[in-house]
């Protein structure tokens, strides 16, 4: 049955932070089903950092967005109908087609994200909802779990370092090194996300990395040296970090968020030197590089959960209308957490 859905498109690649004002809601009419294809309402879908990158023309690594045409981005659909054998209405789908409330897909197996948009992965673990698929067990989740639990190997009594530390990553990232028994120093952008860390996810030593300069705060936290840092944020952190490092000490670098809307102008690197003079270990890293492990993920996230040892802080806008906004906040120090659009049930 061919429907009227709605999309959202991009209309300008901004100059500097994006704003809502650069995409634009528009009514689009799906075809009938070809034999082999399936519907999807998508119902829940996230917004990340790195589409600010998809913005540009040159986005490296990524595919650009299109001006003008359908957007790509992690997101937890119902399938509505279905031509394809191997998924039936109802089943639950997670997917890169987000920004749209329905998509048509050929059903081709998974592929790992940023990857070709149409893949869908069924997805039906009954002690997760597809609001969970879409945070708690979303990418951001996985790049905290790859970090902490696959590529470091944190001991108890360590001191880990982790920036943005009231974003998704750096939040999942902070309390599973207190599950590993490490002592944990973290940063954010307002005294609010500092007293969460804190008081909401037992952070041993938190920082207003804007009010004060990084590397006194650093300093202050980590009288033992750092043994692992997950840098998130600025090259201005990972500096701060360098002269504080212990010998053969990890840095792992999932992203650097200050700088997508710089168009990659980075602030200028200090302290190379302890790069050398500790022995260091610099390692850049993706989620997907870990992807054998997602199952382990799955399991690990919904046990800590259930056990009361992750907290999954959300912030939650409703409508495929206020996806723009809610992208843009997560430049703007106002939100916490993982933000996340409903589509479906709980959309106005
Ligand atoms: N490598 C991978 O596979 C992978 C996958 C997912 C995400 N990432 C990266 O991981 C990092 C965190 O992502 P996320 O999903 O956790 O993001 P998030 O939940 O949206 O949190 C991002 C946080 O970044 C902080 N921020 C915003 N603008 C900033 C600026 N100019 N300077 C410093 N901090 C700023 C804000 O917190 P404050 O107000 O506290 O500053 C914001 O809450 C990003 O760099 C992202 O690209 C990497």
């Amino acid at each position: 049955m061919s429907i009227e859905t709605e999309q959202l498109h991009l209309l300008r690649r901004p100059e500097g932070r994006p704003r809502p004002s650069d995409f634009a809601l528009v009514e689009v009419r799906l075809p009938d089903l070809a034999e082999g294809e399936l519907l999807v309402e998508n119902l829940w879908m996230s917004v990340d950092p790195y589409m600010r990158r998809s913005m540009d023309a040159d986005a490296k690594d990524l595919e650009p967005w299109p001006i003008g045409a359908a957007l790509d981005g992690p997101c937890v659909g119902r399938v509505v109908e279905s031509r394809n054998e191997a998924f039936a209405v109802g089943d639950i789908v997670e997917s890169m087609s987000g920004w749209q409330r329905h998509f048509i897909s050929d059903g081709t197996a998974f592929v790992p994200y940023l990857t070709p948009n149409n893949a869908v992965a069924k997805r039906s673990n009954p002690a997760a909802s597809p609001q969970d698929y879409a945070g708690l067990l979303g990418m951001a989740a996985m790049t905290a779990y790859a970090g902490m639990n696959c590529l470091a190997a944190i001991e108890p009594g360590q001191t880990v370092v982790v920036s943005s530390g009231a974003g998704t990553v750096g939040s999942v990232a902070c309390q599973i090194a207190r599950i590993r028994g490490a002592r944990v120093v973290s940063s954010a952008g307002t005294d609010e996300k500092v007293e969460w860390l804190r008081s909401g996810l037992g952070v041993d030593h938190a920082f207003n990395y804007r009010t004060r300069p990084i590397a006194d705060s650093l300093r202050d936290g980590c009288q033992q040296g750092i043994d692992l840092v997950l840098e998130n944020a600025s090259a201005e952190h990972l500096s701060a970090c360098l002269p504080l490092m212990n010998e053969l000490a990890t840095i792992l670098v999932a992203g650097f968020v200050s700088i997508y809307s710089t168009g990659g102008k980075v602030h200028p690197f200090a302290n190379f030197e302890f790069v050398l003079d500790r022995y260091l270990t610099i390692k850049g890293y993706r989620f997907m590089d870990s992807l054998d492990r997602y199952d382990d993920f799955v399991r690990d996230m919904l046990h800590w959960r259930a056990a009361g040892q992750l907290q999954f802080r959300e912030t939650v806008y409703r409508g495929l209308a206020s996806a723009p906004e809610a992208f843009c906040s997560l430049f703007d120090h106002s939100v916490s957490g993982k933000v996340l659009v409903a589509l479906g049930e709980g959309a106005p």
